[in-house]
């Protein structure tokens, strides 16, 4: 049985997360629901190997208000063959099971004991589904979680440590960015030699200090374009394989991953500015200089852009944004600007927003258990 101590879990490899012995007979069937957050990076994922490894170190923050509530039934399997069925927002959704299947079928050799039992998912957004917010980090997080409340039914010596860390492991076998939505506030995955414990496997907590600027941090998030992605993540990620300008994108991001430490720890606000916006863009960039090549921006990202850099130009404001594989403009700000923000946002930037939505965010703690019985 996994029973790991403290002392071991910085040193945590692949195969610390096999569960090889399980006893299941006292289990007939349970319930347990998680609440999980979204996440915004800070320093960007863009490229990964198999199986889900990033080809550099990315750091987010865990945001609040977006997020995930799943429930995962569990009955003790009574036919030869398992089942599950998924539901979302109450409907009955089978176009969503291959996704699932894919991965509970990756992740079947750590958590050995799915096989014996039947599923029904249940899980809700708290943003609009069509929003062009990702809800797969949240929702393949809250999925991990809810096995791993299993997991410690089953096996109940396993630490909160270990818990966490194995949830992050299989959620970044979901999806990559899932790693980073089980903790709060920030979040490091991928080993990077200026950050401690930092690793390709999962996502670990930023293990310095961090100075009381980006405490409350908020990310106010403007919906552009509500529509689907015209180009996948994973098939973005793809295109890093051949892509003329990766080395030097996988460098820059892991440069920036290190000058940012130092930035979360001295607060340094212009330089956050700088790094943030640069990796924006950046992320953009390889997009636009794939083969295919894409953009996802659209006209009225690039309005907000422009309307923020004057913002900030005439205000003094260290308001910046970022973006995600998508239309929508993150508005990041600290704390002691958020009336002024606010005011910025309602008055100047709206009107480019998709039927003026909106979504008011900021950086939270990490998953919720809400129920487990
Ligand atoms: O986790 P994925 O495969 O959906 O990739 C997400 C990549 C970005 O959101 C664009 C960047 C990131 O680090 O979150």
């Amino acid at each position: 049985m996994n029973h790991l101590s403290l002392t071991k879990i910085y040193s945590l490899n692949e195969s610390d997360f096999t569960f090889k012995e399980f006893n299941i007979s006292e289990i007939e069937n349970g319930s347990v629901t998680w609440k999980t957050p979204s996440n915004i990076a800070l320093v960007k994922y863009w490229g990964k190997r198999e199986p889900q490894l990033p080809e550099n170190a990315s750091i987010s923050f865990t945001l609040d208000a977006c997020f995930t509530l799943t429930t995962l039934k569990f009955k003790k399997r009574s036919n030869s063959q398992s089942s599950f069925e998924v539901f979302f927002e109450g409907e009955k959704k089978d176009d969503f099971k291959p996704k699932i299947e894919t991965f509970l079928k990756r992740i079947e050799q750590y958590v050995p004991f799915i096989k014996e039992f039947d599923f029904v998912i249940e899980s809700r957004n708290s943003f609009p589904h069509s929003s062009g917010i990702a809800s797969s980090a949240s929702g393949m997080s809250a999925l991990a979680l809810c096995l791993m409340s299993l997991e410690k039914k089953i096996n109940p010596d396993i630490t909160n440590e270990y818990f966490n860390k194995k949830a992050s492991f299989l959620a970044r076998l979901g999806s990559g960015s899932a790693c980073r939505s089980i903790e709060g506030e920030l979040i490091v995955w991928g080993n990077h030699k200026e950050i401690e414990g930092s690793s390709n496997l999962f996502g670990v907590k930023f293990p310095y200090e961090i100075h009381t600027n980006f405490k409350n941090y908020h990310d106010t998030i403007l919906l552009v374009d509500e529509g689907e992605k015209q180009v996948s993540s994973t098939v973005g990620h793809k295109l890093m394989y051949d892509h003329p300008f990766a080395e030097q994108r996988f460098k820059q991001a892991n440069n920036h991953l290190g000058e940012l430490v130092e930035v979360l720890k001295n607060g340094d606000l212009d330089s956050f500015v700088r790094i943030v916006e640069s990796e924006a863009l950046s992320l953009h960039a390889m997009m636009m200089t794939s083969n295919p090549y894409f953009i996802l921006m659209k006209p009225n990202t690039l309005k907000i852009i422009h309307q923020i850099w004057a913002f900030r130009e005439k205000t003094g404001s260290k308001i910046c944004f970022t973006l995600d594989a998508g239309a929508n403009v993150h508005v990041l700000y600290p704390e002691n600007e958020k009336v002024d923000v606010n005011n910025f946002v309602v008055n100047k930037l709206i009107k480019y927003c998709q039927e003026n939505h909106y979504i008011c965010d900021r950086v939270g703690n990490g998953a919720k258990l809400v129920s487990n019985y």
